[in-house]
Formats: C-alpha cells, structure tokens, sequence
C-alpha cells in the first residue's frame, strides 16, 4: 500500500489514481492522522498531497508528527513539498513570486526522479511560497526561474519532493516522476486487474459467509459490477432486485431486465414503487432532502423485498455499488466536507437491517469499468455513462410530479439519441439533462404563444467525476438536439447549454 496523505486538497485522489496506474495499490488517509495508525498498514510508500494554503498561514495543517523518522520512504507534493522542507531544517520564503500553470523546469541533475527524462520539460505549478534552500543532505535536482528549489532528494533517507503536480496530465513527464519515485521505494507492480476481481470476490466470500445477499440494481455500471462479483462469490445465494422508482430514463428498466440477466444469469426481481416515491417526494423542492428520501425509500423498498425473499430462509447482507470517491467526498476517507449526500453513503437511514456489502469501496469509476470487463459483462453496461441513484428526481429543479418526469424523459432521451448518433458517447462524460420546473418563459410556436418550461443541457468531459468541463459539443448537435426537444416535447420552449466547470459547479444541478 502506498498511503497518499491528504492536506485538504483535492488532488489527493487524482494521485491515489495514479498510483494505481502504476500498477501500485493506493489509499488515502488524512493528514490528521497519527503516524502510528498510518504504520500499521504497512505502508511501502508515503506520499503528502498539495494542500490548500500556505505552511506559513494559520491553521496551516503540520506533518503529522515524526512521519519523516519512520523510514518509510516519503514523496512531498507542492504543499506536502514545503511542509518537507521545512520541517527538516529548508527555507520557505514568501517571495512573492507565484507559480500557476504551465512552468518550464530545468533539471539540475536526474537523480532519481528525473532518471532518464529531458533537461528542460513543462511542469503544473500552484502555489505562492517558494523552497529557497533544501535542507541539509538534500540534493536539489531541479529549479525553474522563479523557484531556486523545485525538487529534491535525500535518497539515503528515502526522501523526495517536487513543487510542482505530477499528478496532472500538464505535467508532461509526470507520470514518470511519480513511477520512479515507487520505484526507488521499492514498490512493485503488483496491482492488476485480475488480483482486484479475486481479492473482491475472496473479501465478499470471507464476509458472507454462507449467508445470503440481497443487491439493488440500478442499471448502472456500479452495481452491476457489485452484483457480478457478489454473484462470482456466492453464486445464487444472492438475489438481485431492481426497483423501478420511476425517476428512470426511457427504456431502462427494460435495459436491465435485458442484458444484465443475459450476461450474469441472476436471479432478478422487479419492483414497480413509482407510485410510493413519487407520493414520498410530493411537494419536496430542496434537493438534499430529495436525496435522502430517495435514499430511505430505496432502502425501505428492499426491506419489504427482503420478506418475500426471506421465504428461502435469511437474508442479512446488502450488496452496494459504492465507489471510492463516494466514501471519501462522504468525509469517510479524509477530514474533507461532506460536498453532497450521496444517497448510497450519506442518507442511509439509521435503523438500517442490512450489513452492507461494498465490494468497489476501495476503487475508481475507470477501474471498476475495467474490472466489469474482466468480468465479462457486456461492453454496453460497462461503458454506460453514469447516471445518479436519485435519478431524474434530482434533474428536475422544484417538485418532482409524473408529468415532469414524462417531459423530462422524453427530451433526455432525444439528447442521448442525438449526441450517440454523432459519435460522442466516449467523449463525454455524461450528459444531464434538467428540467427548470419552476421556471417559464416566452415563446411563440406556429401562430401562438407559449408559456413553457426550459431544459438545459450539461454536457461534461470529466476523467473521474471529481473535476469537469464542459464538453464542446459541436454547434449543428447542440442544434439539431434543441430543435427536436423544442418540436417533439409539448411544454418545453427552450433549451440551454450550461457552460459551467467543476469547480465552481458540480455535474448535477440538485
Ligand atoms: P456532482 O453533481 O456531484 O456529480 O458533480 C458527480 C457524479 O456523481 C453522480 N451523482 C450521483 N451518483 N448517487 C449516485 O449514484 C447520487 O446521489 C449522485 N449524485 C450525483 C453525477 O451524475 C456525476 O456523475
């Protein structure tokens, strides 16, 4: 395990990632915690993360205390860098000089970071203070004008540190960077697929026992993949169910009837509870709470589903598709806010009867798509673009009611016909489509005025949902997809493009 030390920046999954990419597995932990918690998992490498402020500022988060004394060999990163430096005796001086962006960075002397890599190459700078003097029986291996001190390393202490992210793609030998510091530390490739998907299904095993499972299937690429592993564990002493919550896009329901039994063989349930969400979700507009109900009815749903299945005798474990991010943004993984409740991590009602079972706790959204392929799952489910739980009920801004949803489903299913057709599927990310309930504006159609309601389109590009853009969809699909929704959905009179990143905006609007 190399453990990436969390100073509150949200680059600390991106290098978990790409550790992982490394072939290296990776967890991240808060930079709270105790060195001794931190040792006794072993770790083969310690890398601190880039943090938000400044060492000099208040409240500045400290090294946790005598991390640099246990011989575990340690990587600073930007903050994490700075924290190094000082800590062991450097200068980090305000020199008022920051770094953003692309930086062009010398490299003094390869050493083992640089081992092999150009002179001169384009690194991502962030940050405001600058290392001025490396401290004693440090080597300085690179500088850049403004940063005398860009890198250094104490390879007998197994000590390495650059100003600059690695993690991000601008750093264009970054990833480089990062590999020979694992592999100065000694880590192996030893992380593959394949060890994943049997490490799953052995943990699954081991925690079920010869107990019996319940899991619900949403359609999606996380619970399907959740599912294959439990049903690879346990073979039919799992059930799967599928509620229909009726905030579901069009065709879907059939879709996961369809190719998920075709491809796994399990066993399936179907539950029609459109009519007791919505009537749970009646007159709610604020979004929180819309998750949490969501959340609470799914799980009730499930509970009612247990008593028919309990015909068979006990069912005591819940299978949940819930992926990394999720546990971390939850606040379950470092000290960071609790951004939005997940519905499958935060608003999970508190007299739960169910152990839960969450075989992709641990992974990326691109490594559980992998492992549903090494699991045989069909292309289609696997690359499916991820859709939230709460599903449409969420995409509609104010009161969610049956004929909001109708509208709402037909004009998204114009928008994925339309961006399919072009090819861009596997260029964006997903593509929310939300519905402005509350909103109305003017139109005229044919002779008559209209007094309609607007959608927007959010198409994003993103690499793992934590960060996005929004995607350049070309002028003649974003057109062809507002006239049709405009001449095919009676109620909608407008269409616009949200040209939003994350940050400042999240994906979903709710
Ligand atoms: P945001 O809106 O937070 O979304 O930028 C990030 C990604 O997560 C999806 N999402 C959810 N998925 N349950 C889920 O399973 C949820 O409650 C939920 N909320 C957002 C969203 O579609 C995007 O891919």
């Amino acid at each position: 395990t190399v453990l990436v030390v969390d100073f509150g920046a949200q680059y600390a999954q991106l290098i978990a990632r790409r550790v992982r990419e490394c072939h290296v597995y990776s967890e991240i932990v808060p930079s709270t915690m105790p060195v001794a918690e931190m040792l006794a998992r072993k770790p083969k490498a310690i890398i601190l993360s880039g943090g938000p402020s400044s060492v000099y500022a208040e409240g500045a988060p400290p090294v946790p205390a005598g991390l640099f004394e246990t011989g575990v060999p340690t990587f600073g990163i930007c903050y994490g860098y700075q924290a190094m430096a000082l800590e062991l005796g450097g200068k980090v001086a305000r020199t008022g000089s920051a770094e953003y962006g692309g930086t062009s960075l010398s490299v003094l002397r390869e050493g083992a970071l640089f081992s092999g890599l150009p002179a001169t190459q384009s690194v991502w700078m962030s940050h405001g203070d600058t290392v001025t003097e490396a401290p004693a029986g440090f080597i300085v291996t690179a500088s850049t004008e403004a940063t005398p001190v860009a890198a250094m390393e104490d390879v007998s202490r197994g000590l390495y540190g650059v100003q600059f992210h690695p993690e991000v793609l601008h750093s264009e030998h970054g990833q480089a960077v990062l590999k020979h510091f694992l592999e100065a530390a000694g880590c192996r490739p030893a992380w593959t697929m394949l060890n994943i998907v049997e490490d799953a299904v052995e943990a699954v095993r081991a925690q079920i026992g010869d107990g019996r499972a319940i899991c619900g299937l949403s359609g999606g690429v996380d619970s399907a993949v959740a599912a294959a592993i439990v049903q690879r564990a346990i073979g039919d002493r799992l059930t799967c169910v599928f509620v229909d919550h009726g905030l579901l896009r069009k065709g879907e329901a059939e879709q996961v009837e369809r190719d998920f039994v075709e491809a796994t063989g399990v066993k399936l349930r179907v539950v029609d509870a459109a009519e007791r969400f919505l009537k749970a979700l009646s007159g709610v507009t604020d979004p929180e709470e819309k998750r949490k109900i969501i959340g609470r009815e799914f799980i009730r749903v499930f509970e009612d589903e247990q008593r028919a299945i309990l015909a068979d005798g006990p069912v005591d474990f819940l299978v949940q598709g819930t992926l990394y991010p999720d546990v971390v943004e939850s606040g379950g993984g470092t000290g960071t806010a609790n951004i939005k409740s997940h519905h499958n991590v935060g608003g999970l009602p508190e007299d739960l009867k169910f152990e839960l079972v969450e075989p992709l706790r641990t992974l990326f959204k691109d490594e559980v798509r992998r492992a549903g392929e090494e699991l045989g799952l069909p292309p289609a489910m696997v690359w499916r673009q991820p859709f939230p739980g709460p599903g449409l009920g969420i995409r509609i801004v104010g009161e969610v009611t049956r004929e909001r949803l109708d509208l709402l489903r037909e004009a998204d299913a114009i928008a994925r016909e339309e961006l399919s057709r072009a090819g861009l599927d596997r260029d964006i990310w997903q593509c929310p489509v939300v519905l402005l309930a509350d909103v109305r504006s003017v139109g005229v159609q044919g002779d008559g005025r209209t007094y309609g309601h607007p959608v927007v389109l959010r198409p994003v590009t993103s690499e793992d949902a934590m960060t996005a853009d929004w995607a350049r969809v070309p002028y003649d699909v974003l057109s062809r997809i507002s006239t049709r929704i405009t001449n095919e959905v009676s109620e909608i009179n407008r269409v616009v493009l949200d040209i939003t990143s994350k940050p400042p905006g999240t994906i979903e609007w709710e």
